[in-house]
């Protein structure tokens, strides 16, 4: 039968001009199939963008997720972030390989059903979410080495910038001058520093049996819990553009944070985004409105 790839990383595979690397995924799961001793399904559809994830089941571990990753930036430590959590709130990490540069390999306890919490009603999705984010958020372990939230927030303001030179409407120049020096110094400024997931959002959370919601995919930092609330406030693009200010409120609630500050972190984060997703220039507005920035 010929390989099936994913059709959401097979769309972006071909946007980011990843076709190479898919093309060594036949032979890349062949070895991991031999070195975990596993017995591979058809993947996951749609799938997300950057991992080809499937079923699978092997003597040793049974039912598992054989999850092979391009290995972005953000993700570089999604196992250590797993290891550290443990299972609690988390899937738990099974094994992990490195393959090269660009190819990394999870084997990961199997959610099931493995529905999307996306699937279920927005009071669902905000409940599950603001007490998972809760139970995640703990001091970094001394056993292991995380990169920071300054780091990460450096690095996209930095691709910002180069995004815009040149070609910025007059109009919005100062609200993406003020977003984008936000979103450098917002991280020095937070209260307490944790371990984050930073990409939790309902489309990263599959309904299991061990608890009744699991995360998967985090793209583990350490730095301002505040900042970890954004992912999902985004992913909530009509309530988002409808009445941002409203959303902050409700979420800073269920997340017991500070709503000033996670409408700043808002606002920041939407100019940053802007030049990919220009619907956010406008929730970057009515937040500068609402909340006084
Ligand atoms: N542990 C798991 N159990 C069951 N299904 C999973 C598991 N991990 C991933 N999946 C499935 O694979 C899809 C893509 O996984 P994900 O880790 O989010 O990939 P990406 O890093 O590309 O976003 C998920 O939407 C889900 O359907
Ligand atoms: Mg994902």
């Amino acid at each position: 039968m010929a390989f099936a790839v994913p059709r959401n990383l097979a769309e972006h595979a071909e946007r980011r001009g990843r076709l190479e690397w898919i093309a060594t995924l036949p032979a890349v799961i062949e070895k991991l199939q031999g070195l975990w001793s596993l017995e591979v399904g058809e993947p996951f559809q749609p799938g997300g963008q950057t991992a080809w994830v499937a079923p699978a089941s092997s003597p040793h571990s049974g039912e598992v997720v054989l999850k092979v990753a391009y290995r972005h930036y953000e993700a570089f430590d999604e196992a250590k972030g797993l290891r550290a959590w443990d299972g609690e709130g988390t899937v738990k990490l099974l094994a992990a390989e490195d393959l090269d540069d660009t190819t990394t390999a999870l084997l990961l306890e199997r959610c099931r059903p493995g529905t999307l919490l996306s699937s279920q009603p927005d009071t669902t999705q905000d409940a599950v979410i603001s007490g998972l984010l809760r139970r995640l958020w703990r001091p970094p372990p001394f056993s292991e080495e995380f990169r920071s939230l300054q780091e990460m927030c450096d690095q996209w303001a930095d691709e910002c910038r180069q995004k815009i030179a040149g070609h910025t409407a007059t109009t919005d120049a100062g609200l993406l001058r003020d977003g984008i020096a936000l979103f450098r110094s917002l991280p020095a400024t937070a209260d307490r520093h944790v371990l984050l997931c930073t990409d939790l959002h309902a489309d990263n959370v599959l309904a299991a049996e061990r608890e009744p919601w699991l995360v998967i995919d985090p793209k583990p930092y350490v730095g301002d819990p505040t900042y970890d609330a954004l992912q999902h406030l985004l992913n909530c693009e009509d309530r988002l553009e409808a009445d941002p200010a409203g959303l902050v409120s409700r979420i800073a609630d269920l997340c017991a944070l500070d709503p000033a500050r996670l409408g700043q972190w808002l606002f920041a984060r939407c100019a940053v985004e802007s030049p990919d997703w220009p619907e956010l220039l406008d929730v970057a507005r009515q937040l500068a409105r609402s909340v006084g920035l």
